[in-house]
């Protein structure tokens, strides 16, 4: 069923068409495909943070697609016409996804898509944190024989990898250390053994064990308020001396001043893809003391950058988008209010006019407020159901006067306690 023109469609030559404004780089293939679906696509790679408010307000999207660009709540509020924001990858952090909620503007993202290209990433790093490929290059490039130096290194296998976290990147960086024969541990806030098991890793009961047993370790979580500086000073200080830690998640989850006086005076090595102070995708200046210790190695936040991991991106932004212009439904959405509500009431109503109007009149004189309902219909179409999840209870009055309603055939009220 195709949904009513309510999303800024407008009407061309039959189809629906939606405006779609794409503030940073996507897979043009992507493009294409939405162009050919009738929409109005603008893609502008080089809008950041301070133009993006503008671009929404010339060109009134419904819907605005970013990688990293940032977008704040000044854009967020530019268009009442924005209804949905699509991030074209995994992280939401650089979304003001609490301004986005307040405007009643849902947001999506495209978990699992990139985990592939990140892991390959990470145990890029690995291997350079052992074998410190990158600074024989180095040498080699300035004319620098030195087999004697570059000879020590550990070598991995036997060794103990710790994930901490083990969303859909953990589990591919921990197949990837199953196959060079480590030993993997893991750790999350909501891992159980069971689930351990049945990826084929030891389950860490706690994340300070993880760092004390761990050769290398590797920072696969989301950047939330409960992950910033998950890995704080004592953390680090259990690390074991030499050991290895991967970040490819984002900067604000390492306390980095931490990191670096624990790399300068117990020899720890990091391979780091993200940074506490990370410039904008298009800024060409980096200044982060940490890169330029010895035993780091530092990537540009390029995890998912792989030409791969960007069309699996652009596939499932399509899907997303597809999807809400077609349906009205949201997928992956990550601002919806995971629990609403007091009460539940179910109606069984006779399928015509006016019904279900009555009922929330009647709430609303008891200062119910309609949280969320669904309303199915049986087959034939002479009756419904509805789901109503209320902010408060109705009392048995309220439900007396639902009930005297000719067309309500039944109404029942379960509580959320
Ligand atoms: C993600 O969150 O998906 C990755 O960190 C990739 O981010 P990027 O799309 O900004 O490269």
């Amino acid at each position: 069923m195709k949904s009513a023109p309510t999303m800024q469609q407008e009407r061309s030559e039959g189809t629906m068409t939606t405006t779609i404004l794409v503030a940073d780089k996507f897979d043009e293939s992507g493009l294409d495909s939405l162009r050919s679906l009738g929409h109005n696509v603008i893609s502008d790679p080089t809008l950041t943070p301070d133009t993006l408010p503008a671009a929404i307000n010339e060109h009134q999207p419904t819907i605005l697609v970013v990688r990293s660009t940032k977008v704040k709540a000044d854009a967020i509020k530019t268009s009442p016409k924005l209804s949905m924001i699509v991030r074209a990858g995994a992280g939401t952090d650089n979304i003001d996804v609490a301004a986005a909620s307040g405007c009643g503007i849902f947001v999506t993202n495209c978990p699992g898509r990139n985990s592939i290209a990140v892991a390959e990433l990470a145990w890029g790093l690995i291997l350079s944190c052992d074998r410190r490929i990158p600074d024989q290059v180095a040498d080699l490039r300035a004319g620098i024989w030195n087999k004697k130096e570059y000879a020590k290194a550990e070598g991995i296998a036997g060794r103990t990898l710790g994930v901490v976290g083990l969303g859909k990147i953990g589990q591919e960086i921990a197949a990837r250390g199953q196959a060079f024969g480590m030993r993997v541990i893991a750790w999350s806030r909501s891992l159980d053994e069971k689930t351990a098991d049945s990826f084929g890793v030891d389950y860490c009961e706690s994340l300070v064990n993880l760092a004390r047993m761990a050769d290398v370790v590797s920072v696969n979580v989301a950047a939330n308020k409960a992950t910033t500086n998950l890995i704080d000073e004592h953390f680090i200080s259990c690390m074991k001396d030499g050991a290895t830690l991967i970040n490819t998640s984002r900067g604000s989850v390492v306390d980095q001043d931490a990191l670096a006086k624990a790399i300068e005076e117990r020899g720890i090595r990091a391979g780091l893809d993200v940074f506490a102070d990370e410039p904008a995708a298009a800024d060409k200046t980096f200044k982060d003391s940490i890169v330029k210790l010895p035993g780091v190695y530092g990537t540009h936040h390029v995890g998912a950058s792989t030409e791969q991991a960007q069309q699996a991106i652009a596939e499932e932004a399509i899907r997303v988008i597809r999807t809400y212009v077609d349906t009205g439904a949201i997928v992956n959405c990550i601002n919806l209010a995971s629990e609403t509500g007091a009460s539940t009431l179910t109606v069984r109503h006779i399928n015509r006019p006016g019904i279900l109007a009555h009922v929330f009149y009647l709430l609303g004189q008891s200062n119910i407020n309609v949280e969320e309902m669904e309303n199915i219909i049986y087959s034939g179409g002479d009756a419904a159901c509805a789901r109503i999840r209320l902010s408060g209870t109705p009392s048995p009055e309220d439900i007396d006067l639902i009930l005297d309603n000719e067309h309500v055939l039944d109404a029942n009220l379960t509580t959320s306690d």
